[in-house]
Protein backbone atom coordinates (compact mmCIF):
# COMPACT_ATOMS: atom_id res chain seq x y z
CA UNK A 1 0.00 0.00 0.00
CA UNK A 2 0.89 3.47 -0.66
CA UNK A 3 0.21 5.83 1.86
CA UNK A 4 -0.31 8.30 -0.97
CA UNK A 5 -3.00 6.70 -1.42
CA UNK A 6 -4.40 5.36 1.77
CA UNK A 7 -6.56 6.65 4.67
CA UNK A 8 -4.70 6.67 7.59
CA UNK A 9 -5.31 9.74 9.94
CA UNK A 10 -3.08 9.78 12.34
CA UNK A 11 -3.70 12.25 15.20
CA UNK A 12 -1.08 14.50 16.78
CA UNK A 13 -2.98 14.49 20.27
CA UNK A 14 -5.99 11.95 21.62
CA UNK A 15 -8.42 13.62 23.08
CA UNK A 16 -8.58 14.12 26.69
CA UNK A 17 -11.21 11.57 27.58
CA UNK A 18 -9.18 9.05 26.17
CA UNK A 19 -7.57 7.28 30.12
CA UNK A 20 -5.53 4.85 28.96
CA UNK A 21 -2.45 3.98 26.59
CA UNK A 22 -4.13 2.08 23.97
CA UNK A 23 -7.00 4.11 23.68
CA UNK A 24 -4.98 7.04 23.05
CA UNK A 25 -2.81 5.11 20.80
CA UNK A 26 -5.55 3.79 18.71
CA UNK A 27 -6.96 6.97 17.92
CA UNK A 28 -3.58 8.66 17.17
CA UNK A 29 -2.46 6.00 15.12
CA UNK A 30 -6.01 6.22 13.25
CA UNK A 31 -7.03 2.96 13.99
CA UNK A 32 -10.42 3.34 15.06
CA UNK A 33 -12.99 6.31 15.61
CA UNK A 34 -15.80 6.64 18.34
CA UNK A 35 -19.60 6.64 16.43
CA UNK A 36 -21.32 6.70 19.56
CA UNK A 37 -20.34 6.09 23.40
CA UNK A 38 -18.73 2.47 23.04
CA UNK A 39 -19.28 2.32 19.42
CA UNK A 40 -16.75 2.32 16.93
CA UNK A 41 -16.06 2.67 13.10
CA UNK A 42 -12.96 0.63 12.56
CA UNK A 43 -10.20 2.47 10.05
CA UNK A 44 -7.81 0.87 7.35
CA UNK A 45 -5.36 0.40 10.15
CA UNK A 46 -7.65 -0.82 12.67
CA UNK A 47 -9.33 -3.22 10.29
CA UNK A 48 -6.63 -4.59 9.86
CA UNK A 49 -5.30 -5.94 12.56
CA UNK A 50 -8.59 -6.65 13.89
CA UNK A 51 -8.88 -9.41 10.96
CA UNK A 52 -5.47 -10.95 11.65
CA UNK A 53 -6.56 -11.40 15.12
CA UNK A 54 -9.50 -13.17 14.09
CA UNK A 55 -7.71 -15.47 11.38
CA UNK A 56 -5.40 -16.70 14.15
CA UNK A 57 -8.50 -16.95 16.69
CA UNK A 58 -10.03 -19.37 13.73
CA UNK A 59 -7.34 -21.02 12.72
CA UNK A 60 -6.52 -22.31 16.36
CA UNK A 61 -10.39 -22.75 16.43
CA UNK A 62 -9.93 -25.16 13.67
CA UNK A 63 -7.01 -26.91 14.63
CA UNK A 64 -9.07 -27.87 18.05
CA UNK A 65 -11.60 -29.15 16.23
CA UNK A 66 -14.17 -26.52 16.77
CA UNK A 67 -16.03 -25.92 13.41
CA UNK A 68 -17.12 -22.27 11.86
CA UNK A 69 -20.34 -20.65 11.25
CA UNK A 70 -22.05 -17.23 11.62
CA UNK A 71 -24.99 -16.30 13.31
CA UNK A 72 -27.36 -13.34 12.99
CA UNK A 73 -26.19 -10.39 15.04
CA UNK A 74 -30.52 -9.72 15.67
CA UNK A 75 -32.03 -12.57 17.09
CA UNK A 76 -35.54 -13.56 18.32
CA UNK A 77 -36.93 -12.74 21.68
CA UNK A 78 -39.18 -15.88 21.77
CA UNK A 79 -35.85 -18.15 22.18
CA UNK A 80 -34.70 -16.06 25.03
CA UNK A 81 -38.01 -16.64 26.67
CA UNK A 82 -37.41 -20.48 26.08
CA UNK A 83 -34.18 -20.40 27.88
CA UNK A 84 -35.49 -17.96 30.48
CA UNK A 85 -33.05 -15.36 30.24
CA UNK A 86 -35.16 -12.33 28.20
CA UNK A 87 -36.55 -10.98 31.01
CA UNK A 88 -33.19 -11.37 33.40
CA UNK A 89 -30.95 -10.24 31.48
CA UNK A 90 -31.49 -7.11 31.76
CA UNK A 91 -30.53 -3.49 30.99
CA UNK A 92 -27.54 -4.90 28.99
CA UNK A 93 -29.59 -6.36 26.09
CA UNK A 94 -30.59 -3.98 23.27
CA UNK A 95 -34.20 -4.63 22.44
CA UNK A 96 -35.92 -4.23 19.13
CA UNK A 97 -39.27 -4.44 17.81
CA UNK A 98 -39.50 -5.19 13.73
CA UNK A 99 -42.22 -3.60 11.60
CA UNK A 100 -44.36 -6.29 12.31
CA UNK A 101 -44.26 -5.75 16.24
CA UNK A 102 -42.22 -8.87 17.03
CA UNK A 103 -39.98 -8.63 19.75
CA UNK A 104 -36.12 -8.81 18.39
CA UNK A 105 -32.67 -8.24 20.30
CA UNK A 106 -29.15 -7.67 18.92
CA UNK A 107 -27.28 -10.51 20.28
CA UNK A 108 -25.20 -10.00 23.64
CA UNK A 109 -24.03 -13.65 23.08
CA UNK A 110 -25.35 -16.37 21.22
CA UNK A 111 -26.36 -19.82 23.85
CA UNK A 112 -30.15 -19.61 22.98
CA UNK A 113 -29.62 -19.33 18.57
CA UNK A 114 -26.52 -22.08 18.80
CA UNK A 115 -28.88 -24.38 21.02
CA UNK A 116 -31.47 -24.02 18.39
CA UNK A 117 -29.75 -24.61 15.41
CA UNK A 118 -28.17 -27.85 17.14
CA UNK A 119 -31.74 -29.17 18.21
CA UNK A 120 -32.95 -28.83 14.78
CA UNK A 121 -30.41 -30.96 13.56
CA UNK A 122 -28.57 -33.51 16.20
CA UNK A 123 -30.38 -36.28 18.11
CA UNK A 124 -27.84 -38.98 18.21
CA UNK A 125 -24.44 -39.27 20.66
CA UNK A 126 -23.05 -41.04 17.16
CA UNK A 127 -23.20 -36.95 15.80
CA UNK A 128 -20.94 -35.90 19.16
CA UNK A 129 -18.76 -34.12 19.82
CA UNK A 130 -19.44 -30.93 18.20
CA UNK A 131 -18.49 -27.54 18.18
CA UNK A 132 -19.57 -24.85 16.87
CA UNK A 133 -18.35 -21.27 16.85
CA UNK A 134 -19.09 -17.84 15.08
CA UNK A 135 -16.93 -14.69 14.93
CA UNK A 136 -19.44 -11.65 15.13
CA UNK A 137 -20.47 -8.53 16.70
CA UNK A 138 -22.32 -8.67 19.99
CA UNK A 139 -24.13 -5.76 21.87
CA UNK A 140 -24.11 -5.07 25.48
CA UNK A 141 -25.71 -2.00 26.36
CA UNK A 142 -23.25 -1.76 29.14
CA UNK A 143 -23.40 1.19 31.53
CA UNK A 144 -20.04 2.57 31.76
CA UNK A 145 -18.79 1.58 28.40
CA UNK A 146 -15.11 3.01 28.19
CA UNK A 147 -11.36 2.46 27.41
CA UNK A 148 -12.06 2.83 23.32
CA UNK A 149 -12.67 -0.65 22.76
CA UNK A 150 -11.45 -2.39 25.79
CA UNK A 151 -15.05 -2.55 27.26
CA UNK A 152 -17.22 -1.27 24.29
CA UNK A 153 -21.00 -1.46 23.63
CA UNK A 154 -20.43 -3.20 20.63
CA UNK A 155 -17.56 -5.30 20.01
CA UNK A 156 -16.11 -8.42 17.93
CA UNK A 157 -16.30 -12.12 19.62
CA UNK A 158 -15.58 -15.36 19.26
CA UNK A 159 -17.83 -17.83 20.38
CA UNK A 160 -17.98 -21.29 20.45
CA UNK A 161 -20.46 -23.38 21.63
CA UNK A 162 -19.43 -27.29 22.84
CA UNK A 163 -21.94 -30.32 22.66
CA UNK A 164 -21.45 -33.76 24.10
CA UNK A 165 -23.24 -36.93 25.41
CA UNK A 166 -21.88 -36.63 28.96
CA UNK A 167 -19.83 -34.87 31.50
CA UNK A 168 -16.75 -36.56 30.39
CA UNK A 169 -17.04 -35.71 26.81
CA UNK A 170 -18.03 -32.04 27.82
CA UNK A 171 -14.65 -31.80 29.70
CA UNK A 172 -12.54 -33.28 26.97
CA UNK A 173 -14.11 -30.27 25.14
CA UNK A 174 -13.37 -27.87 27.41
CA UNK A 175 -9.75 -28.76 27.78
CA UNK A 176 -9.21 -28.64 24.14
CA UNK A 177 -10.33 -25.00 24.34
CA UNK A 178 -8.65 -24.41 27.57
CA UNK A 179 -5.09 -25.38 25.65
CA UNK A 180 -6.58 -23.77 21.90
CA UNK A 181 -6.64 -20.43 23.94
CA UNK A 182 -3.65 -20.73 25.62
CA UNK A 183 -1.90 -21.41 21.67
CA UNK A 184 -4.18 -18.58 20.58
CA UNK A 185 -2.91 -16.20 22.72
CA UNK A 186 0.59 -17.23 22.35
CA UNK A 187 0.52 -16.38 18.82
CA UNK A 188 -0.11 -13.12 19.44
CA UNK A 189 2.97 -12.78 21.90
CA UNK A 190 0.61 -12.65 24.94
CA UNK A 191 1.26 -13.90 27.87
CA UNK A 192 -1.91 -15.28 29.09
CA UNK A 193 -3.30 -17.27 32.61
CA UNK A 194 -5.90 -19.06 33.02
CA UNK A 195 -7.15 -18.23 36.34
CA UNK A 196 -10.03 -19.90 38.10
CA UNK A 197 -13.64 -18.22 37.30
CA UNK A 198 -17.05 -17.68 39.10
CA UNK A 199 -19.23 -20.25 37.71
CA UNK A 200 -22.22 -18.55 38.80
CA UNK A 201 -25.30 -20.15 39.70
CA UNK A 202 -24.45 -22.63 37.93
CA UNK A 203 -21.59 -23.78 40.04
CA UNK A 204 -18.76 -26.48 39.60
CA UNK A 205 -15.43 -25.57 39.03
CA UNK A 206 -14.90 -25.60 35.29
CA UNK A 207 -14.87 -22.06 34.21
CA UNK A 208 -11.46 -20.25 33.56
CA UNK A 209 -10.87 -16.77 32.20
CA UNK A 210 -7.68 -15.88 30.59
CA UNK A 211 -6.31 -12.72 31.54
CA UNK A 212 -3.07 -10.57 30.71
CA UNK A 213 -0.98 -8.76 32.94
CA UNK A 214 -1.21 -4.99 32.56
CA UNK A 215 -1.25 -2.30 34.79
CA UNK A 216 -4.82 -0.72 33.41
CA UNK A 217 -6.64 -3.90 33.93
CA UNK A 218 -9.71 -3.98 34.99
CA UNK A 219 -9.24 -7.11 36.75
CA UNK A 220 -7.04 -8.18 39.56
CA UNK A 221 -5.66 -11.62 39.18
CA UNK A 222 -3.26 -14.06 42.03
CA UNK A 223 -1.27 -16.59 40.75
CA UNK A 224 2.12 -18.87 41.06
CA UNK A 225 4.71 -17.73 39.42
CA UNK A 226 5.01 -21.13 37.60
CA UNK A 227 1.75 -21.05 35.74
CA UNK A 228 2.46 -17.04 34.42
CA UNK A 229 6.22 -18.74 33.38
CA UNK A 230 4.75 -21.93 31.43
CA UNK A 231 4.37 -21.80 28.00
CA UNK A 232 1.45 -22.76 25.91
CA UNK A 233 1.15 -26.77 24.71
CA UNK A 234 1.87 -25.81 21.16
CA UNK A 235 -0.16 -27.13 17.93
CA UNK A 236 1.24 -30.64 17.64
CA UNK A 237 -0.53 -32.04 20.60
CA UNK A 238 -3.40 -34.96 20.01
CA UNK A 239 -6.27 -33.18 20.18
CA UNK A 240 -8.50 -35.97 20.67
CA UNK A 241 -6.64 -37.95 22.94
CA UNK A 242 -5.90 -37.12 26.73
CA UNK A 243 -5.64 -33.72 27.44
CA UNK A 244 -6.44 -33.89 30.89
CA UNK A 245 -2.84 -33.65 32.52
CA UNK A 246 -1.63 -31.02 30.17
CA UNK A 247 -4.94 -28.99 31.83
CA UNK A 248 -3.99 -30.82 35.07
CA UNK A 249 -0.27 -29.26 34.96
CA UNK A 250 -1.61 -25.64 35.03
CA UNK A 251 -4.51 -25.63 37.00
CA UNK A 252 -3.30 -26.95 39.84
CA UNK A 253 -1.20 -24.06 40.14
CA UNK A 254 -2.85 -21.79 42.27
CA UNK A 255 -4.33 -18.63 39.97
CA UNK A 256 -7.36 -16.61 40.80
CA UNK A 257 -9.43 -13.54 39.85
CA UNK A 258 -10.64 -10.93 42.91
CA UNK A 259 -13.35 -13.05 43.18
CA UNK A 260 -12.75 -15.81 43.74
CA UNK A 261 -9.55 -15.28 45.72
CA UNK A 262 -8.71 -17.15 48.66
CA UNK A 263 -5.75 -15.66 50.55
CA UNK A 264 -5.39 -18.53 52.73
CA UNK A 265 -5.14 -20.81 49.60
CA UNK A 266 -3.11 -18.63 48.18
CA UNK A 267 -0.73 -18.48 50.90
CA UNK A 268 -0.90 -22.57 51.64
CA UNK A 269 -0.31 -23.33 47.61
CA UNK A 270 2.58 -20.75 46.90
CA UNK A 271 5.43 -19.82 48.96
CA UNK A 272 6.08 -16.17 49.18
CA UNK A 273 8.53 -15.79 46.29
CA UNK A 274 6.16 -17.84 44.13
CA UNK A 275 2.93 -15.53 44.88
CA UNK A 276 2.52 -12.78 42.27
CA UNK A 277 -0.31 -10.47 42.66
CA UNK A 278 -0.68 -7.86 39.52
CA UNK A 279 -3.45 -6.21 37.32
CA UNK A 280 -4.63 -7.96 34.02
CA UNK A 281 -7.17 -7.81 30.91
CA UNK A 282 -9.61 -10.39 30.66
CA UNK A 283 -9.71 -11.72 26.71
CA UNK A 284 -11.11 -15.03 26.97
CA UNK A 285 -13.33 -16.79 29.40
CA UNK A 286 -14.54 -20.54 28.82
CA UNK A 287 -16.84 -22.33 30.83
CA UNK A 288 -18.93 -25.60 31.14
CA UNK A 289 -22.86 -25.55 32.34
CA UNK A 290 -24.29 -28.30 31.61
CA UNK A 291 -28.03 -28.39 30.65
CA UNK A 292 -28.42 -24.62 31.68
CA UNK A 293 -29.72 -24.23 28.07
CA UNK A 294 -30.40 -27.82 26.47
CA UNK A 295 -32.79 -28.53 28.78
CA UNK A 296 -35.29 -25.89 28.90
CA UNK A 297 -34.80 -25.10 24.72
CA UNK A 298 -34.92 -29.25 24.92
CA UNK A 299 -31.97 -30.19 22.47
CA UNK A 300 -32.08 -33.89 23.54
CA UNK A 301 -29.51 -36.86 22.38
CA UNK A 302 -30.12 -39.83 22.03
CA UNK A 303 -27.94 -42.19 23.56
CA UNK A 304 -26.36 -45.32 23.30
CA UNK A 305 -28.75 -46.76 25.54
CA UNK A 306 -31.32 -44.92 23.24
CA UNK A 307 -32.27 -42.75 26.67
CA UNK A 308 -32.53 -38.90 25.33
CA UNK A 309 -31.01 -36.49 27.59
CA UNK A 310 -30.37 -32.86 27.19
CA UNK A 311 -27.01 -32.24 25.16
CA UNK A 312 -24.05 -31.15 27.66
CA UNK A 313 -22.88 -27.89 27.14
CA UNK A 314 -19.82 -25.27 27.16
CA UNK A 315 -19.27 -21.91 26.03
CA UNK A 316 -15.93 -20.46 25.32
CA UNK A 317 -15.66 -16.66 24.28
CA UNK A 318 -12.75 -14.61 23.35
CA UNK A 319 -12.57 -10.75 22.63
CA UNK A 320 -11.29 -10.32 19.54
CA UNK A 321 -12.03 -6.36 19.04
CA UNK A 322 -10.92 -6.15 23.07
CA UNK A 323 -7.20 -8.26 21.83
CA UNK A 324 -6.15 -5.14 19.94
CA UNK A 325 -6.32 -2.86 23.16
CA UNK A 326 -5.01 -5.25 25.11
CA UNK A 327 -2.61 -6.01 22.30
CA UNK A 328 -0.99 -2.16 22.82
CA UNK A 329 -1.31 -2.20 26.18
CA UNK A 330 1.17 -5.23 26.38
CA UNK A 331 3.35 -3.42 23.84
CA UNK A 332 4.02 -0.19 23.09
CA UNK A 333 6.68 2.50 24.51
CA UNK A 334 6.32 6.25 24.17
CA UNK A 335 6.64 7.08 20.38
CA UNK A 336 3.63 4.51 20.02
CA UNK A 337 2.26 1.03 19.23
CA UNK A 338 4.44 -1.74 18.83
CA UNK A 339 3.11 -4.49 16.88
CA UNK A 340 4.19 -8.38 17.19
CA UNK A 341 4.63 -9.44 13.74
CA UNK A 342 1.56 -12.17 13.39
CA UNK A 343 -0.79 -9.48 13.54
CA UNK A 344 0.97 -6.39 12.62
CA UNK A 345 -1.31 -4.34 9.70
CA UNK A 346 1.42 -4.19 7.58
CA UNK A 347 5.16 -5.56 7.88
CA UNK A 348 7.58 -3.32 6.85
CA UNK A 349 7.22 0.51 6.14
CA UNK A 350 9.54 1.99 3.51
CA UNK A 351 10.28 5.49 4.21
CA UNK A 352 10.78 7.93 0.76
CA UNK A 353 12.69 10.38 2.41
CA UNK A 354 13.33 12.74 -0.73
CA UNK A 355 10.25 11.95 -2.68
CA UNK A 356 11.06 12.70 -6.78
CA UNK A 357 14.27 11.72 -6.60
CA UNK A 358 14.34 9.64 -9.47
CA UNK A 359 17.23 7.32 -7.83
CA UNK A 360 14.98 7.30 -4.51
CA UNK A 361 12.18 6.46 -6.00
CA UNK A 362 13.63 3.74 -8.26
CA UNK A 363 14.79 1.98 -5.00
CA UNK A 364 11.72 2.29 -3.40
CA UNK A 365 9.76 0.82 -5.80
CA UNK A 366 12.47 -1.69 -6.21
CA UNK A 367 11.91 -2.76 -2.09
CA UNK A 368 8.20 -2.10 -2.49
CA UNK A 369 7.96 -4.86 -5.53
CA UNK A 370 10.23 -7.36 -3.55
CA UNK A 371 8.57 -7.19 -0.21
CA UNK A 372 5.36 -7.44 -1.86
CA UNK A 373 6.40 -10.53 -3.98
CA UNK A 374 8.04 -12.12 -0.47
CA UNK A 375 4.81 -11.67 1.24
CA UNK A 376 5.63 -8.78 3.77
CA UNK A 377 3.02 -6.10 2.90
CA UNK A 378 5.02 -3.25 2.77
CA UNK A 379 3.49 0.40 3.38
CA UNK A 380 5.19 2.91 1.57
CA UNK A 381 5.15 6.14 3.18
CA UNK A 382 5.53 8.11 -0.72
CA UNK A 383 3.92 11.12 0.69
CA UNK A 384 5.36 15.00 0.09
CA UNK A 385 6.25 15.16 3.93
CA UNK A 386 9.44 16.50 5.83
CA UNK A 387 11.61 13.23 7.46
CA UNK A 388 10.54 13.73 10.94
CA UNK A 389 6.94 14.21 10.33
CA UNK A 390 7.57 10.14 8.88
CA UNK A 391 9.58 8.90 11.92
CA UNK A 392 6.96 9.86 14.04
CA UNK A 393 3.87 8.16 11.89
CA UNK A 394 5.61 4.96 11.06
CA UNK A 395 6.82 4.80 14.81
CA UNK A 396 3.61 5.73 15.58
CA UNK A 397 2.31 3.06 13.85
CA UNK A 398 4.11 0.26 15.28
CA UNK A 399 5.16 -1.87 12.16
CA UNK A 400 7.98 -4.05 13.07
CA UNK A 401 10.47 -3.03 10.33
CA UNK A 402 11.19 0.55 8.97
CA UNK A 403 13.27 0.72 5.64
CA UNK A 404 14.63 4.02 5.19
CA UNK A 405 15.42 5.13 1.90
CA UNK A 406 16.97 8.69 1.12
CA UNK A 407 19.52 10.50 -1.42
CA UNK A 408 22.59 10.22 0.74
CA UNK A 409 22.33 6.86 2.00
CA UNK A 410 22.18 5.85 -1.45
CA UNK A 411 25.00 7.97 -2.97
CA UNK A 412 27.06 5.70 -0.58
CA UNK A 413 25.05 2.48 -2.09
CA UNK A 414 23.20 2.11 1.52
CA UNK A 415 19.67 2.46 2.98
CA UNK A 416 19.01 2.32 6.57
CA UNK A 417 16.89 -0.41 8.31
CA UNK A 418 15.48 0.12 11.45
CA UNK A 419 13.55 -2.42 14.11
CA UNK A 420 10.80 -1.04 15.68
CA UNK A 421 10.94 -2.85 19.16
CA UNK A 422 14.26 -2.04 19.86
CA UNK A 423 14.87 1.43 17.93
CA UNK A 424 18.04 -0.72 16.32
CA UNK A 425 19.39 0.87 12.97
CA UNK A 426 21.76 0.06 11.11
CA UNK A 427 22.83 0.75 7.38
CA UNK A 428 23.54 -1.41 4.73
CA UNK A 429 22.67 -1.78 1.11
CA UNK A 430 19.37 -2.45 -0.30
CA UNK A 431 19.33 -6.10 -1.20
CA UNK A 432 21.07 -6.83 2.00
CA UNK A 433 18.49 -5.00 3.96
CA UNK A 434 15.69 -7.07 2.06
CA UNK A 435 17.45 -10.44 3.28
CA UNK A 436 16.93 -9.11 6.62
CA UNK A 437 13.11 -8.59 6.38
CA UNK A 438 12.75 -11.62 4.02
CA UNK A 439 15.18 -14.33 4.68
N1 LIG B 1 -17.98 -4.84 26.58
C1 LIG B 1 -17.00 -5.54 26.03
N2 LIG B 1 -16.15 -4.96 25.15
C2 LIG B 1 -15.16 -5.67 24.57
N3 LIG B 1 -14.95 -6.97 24.81
C3 LIG B 1 -15.76 -7.60 25.68
C4 LIG B 1 -16.82 -6.94 26.34
N4 LIG B 1 -17.47 -7.82 27.14
C5 LIG B 1 -16.83 -8.99 26.99
N5 LIG B 1 -15.80 -8.87 26.13
C6 LIG B 1 -14.87 -9.93 25.71
O1 LIG B 1 -15.57 -11.10 25.37
C7 LIG B 1 -15.11 -12.21 26.15
C8 LIG B 1 -16.26 -13.10 26.49
O2 LIG B 1 -17.26 -12.38 27.17
P1 LIG B 1 -17.96 -12.91 28.50
O3 LIG B 1 -17.00 -13.62 29.37
O4 LIG B 1 -19.22 -13.54 28.10
O5 LIG B 1 -18.26 -11.50 29.14
P2 LIG B 1 -18.25 -11.08 30.66
O6 LIG B 1 -16.80 -11.09 31.07
O7 LIG B 1 -18.86 -9.74 30.62
O8 LIG B 1 -19.03 -12.13 31.35
C9 LIG B 1 -14.50 -11.58 27.39
O9 LIG B 1 -13.50 -12.41 27.91
C10 LIG B 1 -13.93 -10.30 26.83
O10 LIG B 1 -12.64 -10.53 26.29
MG1 LIG C 1 -16.19 -13.00 31.24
Amino acid sequence: MRLSRYFMPTLRDAPADAQIVSHRLMLRAGLVRQEAAGIYAWLPLGLRVLRKIEQIVREEMDRAGAVEILMPTLQLADLWRESGRYDDYGEEMLRIKDRHERDLLYGPTAEEVVTDIFRSYVRSYKDLPKNLYNIQWKFRDERRPRFGVMRGREFLMKDAYSFDVDEAGARASYNRMFLAYLNTFARMELQAIPVRADTGPIGGDLSHEFIILAETGESEVFAHRDLVEMGAPGPDIDWFGDLQPLVDQRTRLYAASDEMHDQARFEAEAPPEKRMTARGIEVGHIFYFGEKYSKPMKAVIAGSDGVERPAQMGSYGVGVSRLVAAIIEASHDDAGIIWPESVAPYGVGIINLRPGDAAVDAACERAYAALTTAGKEPLLDDRDERPGAKFASLDLVGLPWQLIIGPKGLAEGNVELKRRATGERQAMPLEAALKVIAP
